[in-house]
């Protein structure tokens, strides 16, 4: 296994710094399809609790279908120029993984049999549980792939935006998604026609605490 040293350089930085929310896309641009999967393939390596990979993502390229979810997205003309509208879904039923996942360990031998078992019933045994933890987890692990989808894209020179302003019911009846999943936010991915509004930060000093509050 590779191991990075502290002096290797990793131009993540430079990465994250050009990453900026596009609004205007090129219209008519095709990804080719081993772009795409190697963006899809980056969000994937996101970490997620107990590794169960909560994340889907509903990949939209269709132009009838992209009309389609334009009033859905509010009519954000972004939705219809954009290559694709990635559709980042979140697994309220995770749980129902973990077998898969963690067989997969045991049988790679990276995983003795009674650790499997162990933590597969303390995963089922949290899902059990009433109240929000399993949606809280699906939109908590799903972004994190949502992020680094946004990096991924930009690493490959293509541009995105992170929507949330769609209604969810209408999106979760157009596109027949199953009630197994909710949906987290969508993304628009293309190649940029006009660059980003500038956007500020506010400084580390008021968003930043050592210590303890
Ligand atoms: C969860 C979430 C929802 C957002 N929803 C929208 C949206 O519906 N439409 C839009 O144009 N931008 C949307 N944005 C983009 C933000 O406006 C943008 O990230 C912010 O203004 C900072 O700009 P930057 O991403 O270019 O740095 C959303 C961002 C996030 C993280």
């Amino acid at each position: 296994m590779s191991r990075t040293t502290f002096d290797e350089k990793i131009d993540v930085f430079q990465v994250i710094q050009k990453r900026q929310s596009v609004r205007k896309y090129e219209k008519g641009v095709q990804i080719p399809n081993e772009e795409l999967e190697a963006i899809l393939n980056a969000a994937a390596k996101a970490p997620s609790s107990w590794n169960l990979q909560h994340w889907r993502f509903l990949v939209i390229t269709d132009e009838a279908k992209k009309k389609e979810l334009l009033p859905i997205g509010y009519n954000q003309q972004q939705i219809v120029d954009c290559s694709a509208v990635i559709a980042v879904l979140g697994d309220v039923e995770a749980d129902k993984e973990a077998e898969s996942v963690y067989g997969e360990a045991v049988e790679k031998g990276l995983m003795p049999e009674k650790v499997k078992e162990t933590l597969v019933g303390q995963i089922h045994g949290a899902y059990k549980n009433e109240g929000p933890f399993p949606r809280d987890e699906a939109v908590l692990n799903a972004s994190l792939a949502a992020m680094q989808l946004m990096l991924a894209a930009k690493g490959k020179g293509y541009d995105t935006c992170p929507m949330g302003g769609f209604n969810r019911h209408a999106f979760v009846e157009a596109f027949k998604v199953p009630e197994r999943f909710v949906p987290v936010m969508l993304l628009t991915l293309g190649k940029a026609q006009e660059e980003a509004h500038p956007s500020m930060r506010k400084p580390l000093s008021e968003r930043v605490v050592y210590n303890s509050f």
